[in-house]
C-alpha cells in the first residue's frame, strides 16, 4: 500500500513536471513529431544520445542492447520500449538517472512504432 502511494505520488509528481515542461524551456515548443518517423533518421539518434552510453558497447546494461533494429524491435515488442521511456510502473524508468524524455522525443519514437516499427 505505502508503495502505491509513493507510486501514485510519483506519478502525479511527473505528470506536473511535464506539465511544466514547455513553459521552463520553450524551446522544445519548437519541436515537431516527423509525420514519418523512420528507425534510421529519427529514432537510432535519440537511442544514440540518450540511451546508449549504457545500452551500447562490450557490456550493455541489463543485457539490453539498443543500437541496432534487430534488438530495439525485441523491446519494442514487449512493451519495455515505450514503458520504460514513458516511466509507466511495472518498467524501470529510462533513461536511467536522468529527466524523462521530452513529449517530442517519445512522441518520435511513438511514431515510428505506429507505422509499423519497420527497419527503414
Ligand atoms: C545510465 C545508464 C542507463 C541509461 C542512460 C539508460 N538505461 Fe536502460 N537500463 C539501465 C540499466 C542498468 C538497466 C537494467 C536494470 C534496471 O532495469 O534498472 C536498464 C534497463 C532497461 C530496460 C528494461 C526495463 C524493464 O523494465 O524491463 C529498457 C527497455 C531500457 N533500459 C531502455 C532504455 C532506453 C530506451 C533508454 C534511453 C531513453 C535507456 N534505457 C537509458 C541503464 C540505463
Amino acid at each position: 500500500m505505502k508503495s502505491f502511494v509513493l507510486l501514485l505520488s510519483l506519478t502525479v509528481l511527473s505528470g506536473c513536471y511535464y506539465d511544466n515542461e514547455e513553459t521552463l524551456y520553450p524551446e522544445s515548443a519548437n519541436c515537431t513529431v516527423p509525420t514519418t518517423s523512420t528507425f534510421s533518421v529519427n529514432v537510432l539518434p535519440l537511442l544514440t544520445n540518450r540511451c546508449n552510453s549504457c545500452h551500447g558497447g562490450s557490456a550493455p546494461s541489463g543485457g539490453i542492447i539498443l543500437t541496432s533494429h534487430t534488438e530495439v524491435i525485441k523491446y519494442v515488442n514487449n512493451g519495455s520500449l515505450m514503458g520504460s521511456m514513458n516511466q509507466t510502473s511495472g518498467y524501470s524508468a529510462m533513461p536511467k538517472n536522468s529527466g524523462k524524455m521530452s513529449s517530442c522525443e517519445i512522441g518520435t519514437i511513438q511514431e515510428w512504432i505506429d507505422l509499423g516499427a519497420l527497419n527503414n
